[in-house]
């Protein structure tokens, strides 16, 4: 299962980097502007950080404005993933792209359908957002199982990266489900690695040691 950081915050894309367990980062049109910096600068400093696919979301809504912007950044590192929306106009790119041996990441999938037409497109990746639908009363991590049992079964070749995390419990149900990747926004990172049981047992063994008096 492989993590990656959701968020274009580059203090806690160097924090997190840092415990030697992130497999990529993922971006959004939200989260940059969040930074109040240059996409290109931002994106560049993130894939000095870390060795991994970086998504990079276009925000042209044809598919032609999609294609200039993603060969453009293209060019600004080889790990690259440009994020496309789940749109007609989107497929259409994302045929062009996978031809051309660019990564893509199809982002806003809320239904199976939309998953396998990505997934037919060529799409690398697919971002199902299961905290939004959980938003809204449907159930995300079923939406999740139903995608991984589909591509199973077909053979598929595209990842599946649950995003729009909010909590550990999401993960725990996309390991089991055997998803792809997980991206979590820092605070769900922090939530995942606490356990009351660890920092209770971790005190107890050093008012032991620090008891039994060594040197
Ligand atoms: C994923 O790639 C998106 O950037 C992200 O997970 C969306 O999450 P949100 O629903 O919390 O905004």
């Amino acid at each position: 299962m492989q993590f990656y950081l959701d968020t274009a915050d580059i203090k806690d894309i160097k924090k997190y980097s840092s415990w030697g367990i992130i497999d990529g980062v993922t971006t959004n049109p939200s989260l940059i502007a969040k930074e109040k910096i240059k996409l290109e600068t931002r994106i560049k400093e993130i894939a000095e950080i870390v060795d991994g696919p970086i998504s990079c979301e276009v925000i042209s809504e044809d598919s032609e404005g999609m294609l200039t912007e993603a060969r453009k950044f293209a060019t600004w590192h080889p790990n690259i993933y440009i994020k496309i929306p789940m749109t007609a106009e989107g497929l259409k790119a994302v045929k062009i792209l996978n031809e051309e041996g660019i990564n893509t990441n199809v982002t806003l999938i809320f239904s199976l359908p939309q998953a396998i037409m990505a997934a037919k497109a060529g799409a690398t990746l697919i971002s199902p957002f299961v905290g939004r639908l959980d938003d809204i009363s449907f159930d995300g991590m079923q939406l999740i199982e139903e995608i991984v049992t589909a591509f199973n079964n077909y053979k598929f070749d595209t990842k599946v990266l649950v995003a729009s995390i909010r909590h550990p419990r999401h993960v725990n149900e996309a390991a089991l489900i055997g998803a792809d990747i997980v991206t979590l926004p820092p605070n769900v990172f922090d939530k995942l690695i606490a356990h009351p049981l660890s920092d209770i047992g971790i005190q107890k063994f050093l008012e032991d040691y620090k008891a039994s008096n060594q040197t």
